[in-house]
């Protein structure tokens, strides 16, 4: 297969990350005959600083021109620390989402068995929990009408028709390959947003009678998720809501650097790490490549390339089993291991 990768690094952990992720992907390629090349393209605070947008018109044509989107993260403390800064770098990954269309984005929450000791939950609770969260990606608060002065501020979180059944179709469609229970995870009793939402899914449920829908306002989801994670399969909400969920799931896993994502819509997918850029570690080699080399196995698995992407994922669980890890999920007394030479470790494993 021809591919052709464009990598966004962007910011902090970012370029170290994705370096890794870009090596993975030629290792395989090469193993498995593909032909694979990359453009790299700005994105996020290292391009405000080059060219003023956090998204520049040459990235997004990098992105149009590509297969796939290789990301990394975005983000840098200098502007998280001006609230009235109007050029942020995270809008660069909102307009990338946006102009490409991505309306879903899978994020898988799963648990490693030699990792179960390093979740904070107990190991007996989170052993087996395996669930997706479909976010809905281009709508809700962080896109509607916004407005902001010293005494007043407002973000919009409008859903329209259209948006609420393509994503429940998504999640309808994983739903059906995993273990068929869908949970629809809203703020009904409080936000028409939600009941819209949940009257939709309402609506579409009886067309899907293999799959059980259930539904759960969303402060009763975060608890769930952290008191039984085993409840879920597939788990559908909108932006803001899947946003925050997320980073919870990540601590089923034992650390944010483990849950990769894909987002998919009508334009060129991009796979991505769930974390951000962890500006204070940016240049450590501490930073963990795993989020990152697991969206390149995410990223292969789109494409129908089941074995290239089961072949990582082994070489990604004979690290951690290997104790080949960075240093938040290393055992006591284990080497250190840093971004590259975890990095390394893997690639040799996929040789
Ligand atoms: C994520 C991130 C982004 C988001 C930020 C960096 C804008 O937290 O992908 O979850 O909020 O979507
Ligand atoms: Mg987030």
């Amino acid at each position: 297969m021809n591919l052709k990768i464009a990598v966004l690094a962007g910011d902090g952990i970012g370029p170290e990350i994705s370096t890794v992720g870009v090596e993975v992907m030629k290792t395989v390629c090469a193993k498995f005959g593909h032909n694979v090349s990359f453009e790299y393209a700005l994105c996020g605070a290292a391009a405000i600083d080059q060219t003023g947008d956090p998204f520049p018109e040459a990235t997004y044509e990098a992105c149009l021109r590509a297969d796939a989107v290789l990301f990394s993260a975005v983000g840098d403390p200098k502007y998280d620390n001006d609230p009235t800064a109007t050029v942020r770098p995270e809008q660069g990954l909102l307009a990338m989402r946006k102009k490409l269309g991505l309306f879903a984005n899978i994020r898988p929450v799963q648990t490693f068995k030699c990792l179960l000791h390093h979740s904070p939950l107990r190991a007996e609770l989170v052993e087996g929990a395996d669930f997706l969260c479909i976010r809905e990606l281009t709508g809700g608060m962080y896109f509607g009408e916004k407005y902001q002065d010293n005494d007043r501020a407002y973000d919009t979180n409008l859903y329209t028709r259209p948006e609420i059944e393509r994503i429940l179709k998504v999640a309808y469609e994983y739903a059906r390959q995993r273990r068929r229970h869908l949970t629809v995870v809203d703020k009904a009793n409080v936000l028409a947003s939600s009941r819209l939402w949940r009257q939709i899914a309402q609506e579409m449920a009886p067309r899907y009678p293999d799959v059980t829908t259930d539904y759960m306002f969303v402060d009763n989801a975060a608890m769930r998720m952290i008191q039984d994670p085993r409840f879920f399969d597939v788990m559908v909400t909108e932006n803001t809501f899947g946003d925050i969920l997320t980073d919870e799931g990540s601590v089923i896993s034992g650390s944010m650097g483990l849950l990769p994502s894909a987002s998919i819509g009508t334009g060129t997918p991009v796979f991505e790490p769930i974390h951000g850029s962890w500006p204070q570690a940016a240049g450590l080699n501490i930073a963990n490549p795993l989020a990152q080399i697991l969206s390149v196995a995410m990223l292969f698995e789109h494409f129908g390339l089941m074995e290239e992407g089961a072949l990582i994922r082994r070489a990604v669980d004979a690290s951690l089993d290997a104790c080949v890890r960075t240093p938040e999920i290393q055992v006591v007394g284990g080497l250190q291991y840093g971004t590259r030479e975890v990095g390394r470790w893997i690639v040799r494993q996929l040789l």
